[in-house]
């Protein structure tokens, strides 16, 4: 691997539709799947398995999963908050899961009814049946640059949860910045402390909200950090039902353009991104926000 080559790791089909209020029927989101791989992306969250009254945009988890048709290498790993989670991902057909908790006790309350000591315990059993089986398992950590409860969150916190999420043998940890808060010195800050502490960069990713336009910014400081992997949402939507004012996602398109122009490699087309990106928006009714979703890319006529 060069240290031009970054992975983007796909979370449209759930964080970006998770907080969408109209149901969006099981068909447009596998077709919204299957534009995503033809763009080239190669890691696609697909789903979660999580209490269908908690989110019940995804209550169609099980379906969309059984239904879905694999394109090889293509990684389409799935949200699990606890051993529910896990049996009804393995009886999808699942073989990635992602644990999720926070750097804050009132979001992790808020979110999953647990303190984050009870968080961990409840994904210990359910890591360690992932890697029995050898699946990729990905542990987050969100509200790492504050919490719409708790307000400021200090990076001893993120990296006590990261190290605590190591430990239980996830592959990544997703740092995440659930409101979107952060700018570029808290980037530095956080992951310095993480790196401060021995979590090497190969096993983090960063999970930036734009929330106040600052996710592109943020992108470029962990870039200079070492980080190679980042989470983004074709269409730019996205918000968490437990996260009052957690607006969209870094959209995939715009931080696809901002690669492609630095010469960074990740193996996604944008043309081909923005066709999954006007299927979102012809599905949910609304036009694109995304600025490069609204400019489109640029060639040198
Ligand atoms: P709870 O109410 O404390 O737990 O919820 P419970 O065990 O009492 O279960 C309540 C009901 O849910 C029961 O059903 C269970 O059977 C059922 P009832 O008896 O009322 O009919 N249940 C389940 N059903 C299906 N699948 C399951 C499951 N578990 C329980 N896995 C729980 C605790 C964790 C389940 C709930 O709070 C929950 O599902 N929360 C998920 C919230 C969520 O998905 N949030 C968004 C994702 S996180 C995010 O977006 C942030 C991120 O993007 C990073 C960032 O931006 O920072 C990742
Ligand atoms: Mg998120």
């Amino acid at each position: 691997m060069s240290d031009r080559d970054v992975r983007i790791y796909e979370v449209g089909p759930r964080d970006g539709l998770q907080n969408e209020q109209t149901p969006i029927p099981t068909d447009a989101k596998l077709r919204f799947l299957s534009l995503l791989a033809d763009a080239g992306l190669r890691e696609i969250e697909a789903t979660s398995f999580v209490a269908p009254k908690a989110v019940p945009q995804l209550a169609d988890a099980d379906d969309l999963m059984e239904r879905l048709e694999r394109r090889a290498g293509v990684r389409y790993p799935v949200l699990v908050p606890n051993e529910r989670g896990l049996a009804r991902a393995t009886a999808a057909g699942a073989d990635a899961i992602c644990v999720f908790t926070a750097a804050s006790e009132a979001f992790t309350r808020a979110n999953i009814n647990m303190s984050i000591a009870e968080s961990i315990d409840a994904f210990r059993p359910v890591v360690a049946a992932a890697r029995e089986r050898g699946w990729w398992s990905r542990g987050y950590v969100s509200t790492a640059f504050g919490c719409p409860y708790q307000g400021e969150v200090g990076e001893a916190a993120v990296v006590g949860v990261a190290r605590q999420l190591v430990e239980l043998g996830v592959d990544e940890i997703s740092i995440g910045d659930t409101i979107g808060v952060g700018s570029p010195g808290d980037v530095r800050r956080v992951v310095g402390a993480l790196l401060g502490a021995g979590i090497a960069a190969d096993r983090l990713a960063m999970h930036f909200h734009d929330t106040r336009g600052t996710a592109l910014a943020n992108v470029t400081a962990a870039l200079a950090l070492g980080i190679r992997c980042f989470d983004a949402s074709t269409g730019g939507t996205g918000g968490c039902p437990y996260a009052p004012g957690a607006a969209g996602n870094l959209a995939t398109e715009d931080l696809v353009y901002l690669l492609d122009r630095d010469g960074m490699t990740h193996g996604v087309d944008l043309d081909t991104l923005l066709v999954a990106a006007h299927h979102v928006s012809r599905t949910l009714g609304r036009p694109l926000s995304t600025k490069v979703g609204q400019a489109g890319g640029w060639r040198v006529p």
